[in-house]
Order: structure tokens, then sequence, then C-alpha cells
């Protein structure tokens, strides 16, 4: 009952996906709104910001104040990096700092030199993956999110969450970068690919959880593979490493 080789479970599934996400996902997360001014770089923000902290303290104590001080990649560009530094004060892993400040700096420089509608001048921020990838900081995950979150864009994208749940859908062990990069493809709902990644983000952190998922209440679970024994298809950090004993003696 592979998603991938059933085009009506999959509709199915996407469907169900859909509803379980207007019930019970997150839309109150700001960067979700989609009317918002400058959405792209609002997504961008918040993208860096969550790669390593937590949605409360970003929601709580970040996103809206960094905002505020930079509310756009040309106000960004300008900053010196100790003003962006300071900004990101209390969010660790500075390093993320710098990169979105160069990023900033990168995309105004190409603006000057390259022919953008008005509208765009003030945020030019590339839509393209590729583009996005060549950027400071901007990994395969955070490309796909800004293509798709920023610009409605049907890519597909994963992260752990969204690992987890593939690995889990397809009954997977393990697998390869690119073969939970396909998976998440055949997955796709190409005509909802907002709304569908942003479930998937939520059925990661409120359902599919590593310890105690409730299958019970997961909207894939109709034709999830590995429901069963999610056990064996949760890979972990600890999980990927191969324990090897190495036996010594010395023979005279
Ligand atoms: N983590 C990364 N992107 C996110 C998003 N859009 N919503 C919730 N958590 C996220």
């Amino acid at each position: 009952m592979d998603c991938k080789l059933n085009p009506t479970k999959l509709k199915n599934a996407q469907k169900a996906l859909l509803g379980w996400y207007a019930i019970y996902g997150r839309h109150h997360l700001p960067w979700r709104d989609r009317l918002a001014p400058n959405r792209a770089y609002r997504v961008l923000i918040s993208e860096i910001m969550l790669q390593q902290t937590q949605v409360k303290a970003v929601l709580e104590h970040f996103y809206f104040p960094f905002l505020e001080r930079f509310p756009n990649l040309h106000s960004l560009s300008e900053a010196n990096v100790s003003e962006v530094l300071h900004a990101w004060q209390g969010l660790g892993y500075y390093l993320r700092a710098r990169n979105l400040h160069k990023l900033a700096q990168i995309c105004i420089h190409n603006s000057k030199t390259s022919t953008l509608a008005p509208q765009d001048r003030e945020n030019p921020l590339p839509c393209d993956i590729y583009l996005l990838r060549k950027l400071p900081g901007i990994g395969a995950y955070t490309a796909g999110a800004i293509a798709c979150f920023g610009f409605d864009l049907p890519v597909s994208f994963v992260d752990s969450n969204i690992k987890r749940i593939l690995l889990r859908l397809f009954a997977l062990h393990s697998a390869t970068p690119s073969l939970l990069e396909s998976k998440a493809k055949s997955i796709l709902n190409f005509q909802e690919p907002f709304n569908h990644n942003q479930a998937l983000l939520d059925l990661g952190a409120l359902l599919c959880l590593p310890k105690s998922p409730k299958c019970g209440d997961c909207p894939l679970s109709g034709c999830c593979l590995g429901k069963e024994n999610w056990q064996d298809f949760t890979q972990s950090k600890s999980m990927q490493t191969t324990k090897k004993t190495l036996h010594c003696g010395i023979f005279i």
C-alpha cells in the first residue's frame, strides 16, 4: 500500500492531512500569515531562528523584536554586524546571525545589479531554491521552506520531523537524504503546497512523536506502513551510529 504507487490512497491521505491541519494546525504562528507584508523575509527570519531554537522561544522572545529592529532585507543589509548580533542576543548559534547579515548584503547587492520590479526592490530575496541555496546559511530544507512558505511554490523538503514521518509512512529503517527527498516529493500536494508542508511540520511536532506517537489520531494512519512497528522506523542520531567491537590479541 505504498502511497506513491496508489494515486487514490495518496489523494485520500493528502485530503485527510489537510482536514486534520484545518482543525488542529498551528495557524496562529505569525510566520504562517500569508497576507503579511514582506512575507518571504519574515519566513526567512523565522526559518533561520527555528533552525536551532524552539518554536515557543522564537515566538515569545525573538521573532517580533527582531522584525521591529530589521523590518526588511534592506534595513538588515545596512546594519552593522554588531547591531545584528545584538538583536540576536539570547538565540545563540551566532553564526546564523552573521550569515543572515551577509545574505541580506548579497541580495541587496544583486538587486542593484539586476533588473527587478519596483515592488521587489525592498525585499529582493530569490524564490528559486537553487539561488537560495547559494546564500550563506541556507541549506536544502531552508531553501525549500522559503520557496514554499514565502512564495507558495510547490516544493517539498525534509527536516527531522518530516524525516520521521516519512520513515514510518514508508516503513524505512534508514534512508539517504536523496531517498527521503524523493519520498517527500512523491506525497507533495501540488495544489496546496503551503498547507501540506505546514501540516507535515505540525504532524511531526504534535502526533508523529519520536517516543510515543499518537497513531490513533493520525490522519495518515490509513496508509502508514510503519504504524504497527513505529519503533523500527525511528532513525534517531544514536541509532545511526553502528557499534563496532574491535578484538585485539597478542600472539607470541
Ligand atoms: N520549524 C521550522 N519551520 C516551521 C514552521 N513553519 N512552523 C513550525 N515549526 C517550524
